[in-house]
């Protein structure tokens, strides 16, 4: 069985520290990247057709529509095929204390009863807010293991950590350790 990290981030303008600052790679995509290499699972990218904005006022008036009205953002390349995967690694940014409606459509668009799901979120203030609850719901038949939320701004120093948490889980099938690039002390 393999190891997919699905995530959604978004590059442009965004909150850093209690600034606005303008990313060219987002926060999450950083930690899915450094999950990566700690797994050597698949990366998979969650990209709405139809991008949020980069400027930051305007992603937060469409994300909020979104979220209140309930509507699920059309995704490209989705639904893949996930049969082969037992470990999803879920990352997304907290937005509005829960999950991005990206994400959401990804998770309606797949069926993950039996897989393992490890969420990790980047944020600005409030962690996961609510949105393990929300995970939860929207994935009954599906296994949370526990997470982990990195405040975006730290995330490129917060390598260890997020190392630590990817090999604090035990694996649940023959990939022996080798296989993974665990870079701790070299
Ligand atoms: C639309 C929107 C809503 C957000 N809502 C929250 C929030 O409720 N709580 C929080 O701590 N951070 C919130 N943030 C900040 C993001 O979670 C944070 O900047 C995150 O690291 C961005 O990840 P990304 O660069 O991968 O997109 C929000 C950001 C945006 C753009």
């Amino acid at each position: 069985m393999k190891t997919l990290i699905a995530y959604y981030s978004r590059a442009g303008e965004n909150l850093s520290d209690g600034n606005i600052r303008t990313l060219t790679v987002g926060y999450t995509e950083i930690a899915a990247r450094i999950v990566q290499r700690y797994t050597g699972g698949d990366l998979c990218p969650i990209r709405p057709v139809r991008p949020y904005s980069e400027n930051f006022c305007e992603c937060m008036n469409q994300s909020k529509q979104d979220l209140s009205r309930n509507i699920l953002p059309h995704l490209s390349g989705t639904p893949i095929d996930l049969s082969g995967y037992g470990v999803i690694y879920l990352g997304y940014p907290n937005y509005w204390n829960t999950l991005p409606m990206p994400v959401v459509a990804f998770l309606e668009a797949h069926d993950l009863t039996g897989k393992i799901i490890r969420p990790f979120c980047t944020y600005e203030i409030s962690g996961f807010g609510h949105s393990i609850r929300d995970l939860k719901r929207l994935c009954p038949g599906a296994e949370i293991r526990e997470g982990l939320a990195v405040r975006g701004a730290r995330v490129a120093s917060e390598e260890e950590t997020i190392a630590e948490w990817v090999s604090a889980d035990p694996l649940p099938w023959n990939i022996s350790t080798n296989d993974l690039r665990i870079r701790r002390n070299v």
